[in-house]
């Protein structure tokens, strides 16, 4: 299994796995999904599973602004001033589910927000994922208004993040 950073060339496969484990009123288009990789700061990454050419999982996540409302299904555009790391979409193949693969891409998420100076992030849990996501330290945030195609279920969940010391001084 190898962990990389989700490029374009992956969007058909995700767009095969969002087949897999989302009903169809909860697929992203292949555009939507692309503007989602590549309009974010330079030195960012989303993050692949992969097996071979096989794509086993994908975690999809951006800085955000917090007072910006997330939206499924529509283009990212690149804002600025984030203040929020947003974890957009985990998922992982049915037959990789079960062996700690999206446990370790959501931690190298959540490390790289932390890296880019953000302190907290949110997510919007669907399809009754609120439990998974609670172990993650996610706690159901004050609403505010959930984009509707979200589901009727969708949850806002939101955590701190711990802020990445200083490397220490290599010493001479
Ligand atoms: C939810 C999902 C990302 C978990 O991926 P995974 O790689 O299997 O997760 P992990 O291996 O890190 O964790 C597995 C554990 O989480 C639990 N879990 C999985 N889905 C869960 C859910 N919806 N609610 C609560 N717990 C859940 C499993 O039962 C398992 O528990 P165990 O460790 O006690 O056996 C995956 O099942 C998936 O892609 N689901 C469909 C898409 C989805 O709902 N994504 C989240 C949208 S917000």
């Amino acid at each position: 299994m190898c962990i990389r950073p989700l490029g374009p060339d992956d969007v058909p496969r995700m767009v095969a796995l969002q087949a897999e484990v989302y009903p169809s009123g909860l697929h992203e288009s292949a555009q939507v999904l692309s503007s989602k990789i590549s309009a974010v700061p330079a030195g960012w990454t989303s993050l692949a599973a992969t097996q071979g050419e096989h794509l086993c999982a994908y975690a999809l996540g951006y800085p955000w602004r917090a007072d910006l409302q997330p939206r499924w299904n529509h283009l990212l555009a690149r804002h600025h001033d984030c203040d929020v790391l947003y974890v957009h979409d985990v998922a992982v193949s049915v037959a990789w589910a079960g062996k700690g693969i999206a446990r370790s891409l959501v931690s190298q998420l959540l490390l790289q927000g932390a890296r880019f100076g953000l302190d907290r992030a949110i997510l919007i849990a669907v399809e009754g994922a609120q439990g998974y996501w609670s172990r993650h330290g996610f706690v159901a945030a004050d609403a505010g208004q959930v984009d509707p195609a979200f589901g009727s279920e969708a949850v806002l969940m939101s955590r701190r993040l711990d802020p990445i010391s200083p490397e220490p001084l290599a010493r001479q």
